[in-house]
C-alpha cells in the first residue's frame, strides 16, 4: 500500500537526519555531541574587542553581524551588492587553485576598516578601488584597511588575490566537513551555514545577499556546475573555463562549485523553466528516476506558493556517501546514498523538500539563524505536499501521524522548533515539528486561508529576509485571527502540544 511507502521513506529520511546529527561520514571527527558547545551565545564579538588591549577604533567595521546563535558569523559597516569568483584550480586531486574574489558592496557607515570571513588560503594581495590595501588576518576574520577611508553610501570594489588548497573545514552546527569538499575525483562544495568562507571571502551571513558570477577554470576532462546560468564556456586548450551567472540575489552559504565530470540531463517544466540535472558520469540510469518529476514539482509548489523565484532548476548528484543533500540556489545538490532507486517516492519525498527550499530558505532567507524552521519546517512539509498530490490527503495524514507519533515518543531528542542551540541547528524537531507547526496551523485556519498565507508570506519576503515574527504577522493579516498562542505552544514549548481537530 501507498501509505506505508511513504512512512517507510519517512522512517528512511528521520534516520538520514538523525545520521546528520549524530555521526559523519566524511572526515572521522568526533560526535558533536561529545564536545562543548562551539559558540557561547554571551561571547560576541563585541564583547571580545573590548576585552582586548587595544582599543576598538570607532570606524572600524564590526566583526560579526550579531546573529543570536552566531555573532560573529558575517561582518558590519557595508553590504556586498555583488561577488565574482575567479577561480582556476591547477590540480583537481588536492584541489589546489589560484582565486580572484572581487566584491563590489556599498559602505553603510563611514569605515576605516572592516572585515571579510576567509579561511585558510595565502592571500597575496588585496586591493581596495584598485589600491592596495593593508590587511591581517585572525582565524577566519580578515581585516581590510584602505589607504583612504570609505565614506557612508560610498561604492567600493575589493579584490583579494589568493592561492593554495581550500582547508578541512568543520562546522559549528553539524558534525561534518562543509564548505569545500576535495574527494579522490573532484570536488563539492556544500557550505550551510558557515562552510562559504572556505573558498571565498564573504560576508557570511544570510542577512547580506548578493548576485555571484562564477568563472572556473580547470584541466581537461573535468567540468563546472555552479548556480545559475551557464553563459559560456571557453575552451583554452588543456583547460575549460565555465561561467555562471546567478542573476538573483543569493545567500553566501547557497554558493556552490562543483568540480567532477557529468552526464548533464535537460527538461522544463511545463511553465517553460529549464531544468538541468548534473549526474556523476558513472553512476547508473536508474538513479534519474527521483528526478523525473520535478518539472511537476516545480509547477505544483508554483501554484501553491506562488511563482518559482529564479530563472533554472536542477539537481546534482554525486557519486559519494555524503548523507545529506543541500539545497543550493538553483542547484540542489545530493549525495548517492540520498538516492534509492528502487524507493522513487520515498526518494521524491526528498527532492520535493530540496526543491521547495528554493522558496522557503533561498529566496526567502532567515534573518537570523534560530529562525532555521523557516527553512526546513517549511520544506519537510512540502515532502507531505507532494505526497498529498501523488496520493491524496488520506496518505498526507497518515505521513503526519506517523511524524507526530515518532517525535511524541522521542521528545528528549527533539527541540522545540523555535529555539535551537547553535551546535543543534538542524535537529530533528526543527524539520519535524516545524513541518507539525504548519500543519496545525493548516488544520487551524483551513485550506484557502493556509495556502494564501504561503503565498503572502513568499510575494512579500521573497529575494530577502524574513523572522518568525514576520510569518505570524503574515498569517494573522490573512486570516484576522490572534495566532499567538497556537505559534507559541508548537514552535517553544517543551511539550508538543496536541494537533487541533
Ligand atoms: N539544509 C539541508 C537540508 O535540506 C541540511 C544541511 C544543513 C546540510 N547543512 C548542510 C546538508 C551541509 C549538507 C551539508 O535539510
Ligand atoms: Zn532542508
Amino acid at each position: 500500500m501507498n501509505n506505508q511507502k511513504h512512512v517507510r521513506a519517512l522512517l528512511a529520511f528521520l534516520l538520514i537526519v538523525s545520521t546528520i546529527l549524530a555521526c559523519n561520514r566524511l572526515t572521522g571527527t568526533p560526535d558533536v555531541t561529545a564536545l562543548p558547545p562551539t559558540t557561547k551565545p554571551e561571547s560576541t564579538s563585541t564583547a571580545k574587542a573590548v576585552e582586548s588591549a587595544e582599543p576598538k577604533d570607532p570606524l572600524a567595521g564590526s566583526s560579526g553581524l550579531g546573529d543570536s546563535l552566531f555573532p560573529e558569523f558575517g561582518n558590519g559597516g557595508y553590504d556586498v551588492q555583488h561577488y565574482t569568483l575567479d577561480i582556476t584550480v591547477n590540480d583537481v586531486s588536492t584541489s589546489d587553485l589560484t582565486g580572484t574574489t572581487t566584491i563590489t558592496a556599498k559602505a553603510t557607515q563611514d569605515l576605516s576598516s572592516f572585515n571579510l570571513d576567509f579561511i585558510g588560503f595565502e592571500i597575496s594581495s588585496i586591493t581596495i578601488n584598485e589600491q592596495p590595501a593593508d590587511f591581517e588576518r585572525d582565524g577566519q576574520e580578515l581585516t581590510i584597511t584602505p589607504s583612504t577611508q570609505l565614506q557612508e553610501n560610498e561604492s567600493f570594489t575589493v579584490t583579494v588575490q589568493y592561492s593554495g588548497s581550500p582547508d578541512n573545514f568543520i562546522s559549528q552546527s553539524l558534525p561534518f566537513q562543509t564548505g569545500w569538499v576535495t574527494f579522490d575525483g573532484g570536488s563539492f562544495v556544500l557550505s550551510e551555514p558557515d562552510g562559504a568562507a572556505s573558498f571565498y571571502p564573504v560576508n557570511d551571513h544570510p542577512l547580506d545577499k548578493s548576485f555571484f558570477t562564477f568563472r572556473v577554470t580547470v584541466p581537461e576532462p573535468f567540468e563546472v556546475a555552479a548556480n545559475g546560468v551557464l553563459t559560456e564556456t571557453i575552451d583554452n586548450g588543456a583547460t575549460n573555463t565555465f561561467l555562471f551567472e546567478a542573476r538573483d540575489p543569493m545567500a553566501s552559504y547557497l554558493a556552490t562549485i562543483n568540480i567532477d565530470e557529468f552526464d548533464i540531463e535537460t527538461m522544463e517544466s511545463d511553465g517553460g523553466l529549464p531544468i538541468r540535472n548534473y549526474y556523476a558520469t558513472g553512476l547508473p540510469a536508474s538513479v534519474r528516476k527521483p528526478f523525473a518529476r520535478q518539472g511537476e514539482m516545480l509547477t505544483y509548489f508554483s501554484e501553491l506558493f506562488g511563482p518559482y523565484p529564479f530563472e533554472v532548476y536542477g539537481s546534482l548528484v554525486l557519486d559519494i556517501e555524503v548523507g545529506a543533500a543541500l539545497e543550493n540556489q538553483t542547484m540542489s545538490i545530493y549525495g548517492i546514498d540520498m538516492i534509492d532507486p528502487n524507493d522513487v517516492a520515498g526518494t521524491e519525498s526528498v527532492v520535493a523538500h530540496e526543491l521547495s527550499h528554493q522558496w522557503f530558505g533561498d529566496s526567502i532567507s532567515v534573518a537570523d539563524w534560530k529562525y532555521i524552521w523557516l527553512n526546513e519546517g517549511f520544506a519537510t512539509y512540502s515532502s507531505g505536499l507532494w505526497i498529498e498530490h501523488t496520493d491524496g490527503r488520506a496518505a498526507l495524514d497518515e505521513w503526519i501521524k506517523s511524524i507526530y507519533g515518532s517525535v511524541a515518543a522521542n521528545s528528549e531528542h527533539f527541540t522545540p522548533p523555535g529555539k535551537p542551540t547553535a551546535n543543534q541547528l538542524f535537529n530533528g524537531g526543527v524539520y519535524f515539528r516545524g513541518a507539525l507547526t504548519l500543519h496545525a496551523l493548516r488544520l487551524e485556519v483551513g485550506d484557502e486561508a493556509f495556502f494564501e498565507i504561503l503565498r503572502t508570506y513568499h510575494e512579500q519576503y521573497k529575494g530577502s529576509n524574513a523572522t518568525t515574527e514576520d510569518f505570524i504577522a503574515v498569517a494573522e493579516k490573512v486570516t484576522g485571527k490572534d495566532l499567538q498562542e497556537l505559534f507559541d505552544n508548537w514552535l517553544y514549548s517543551e511539550e508538543i502540544p496536541p494537533l487541533p481537530e
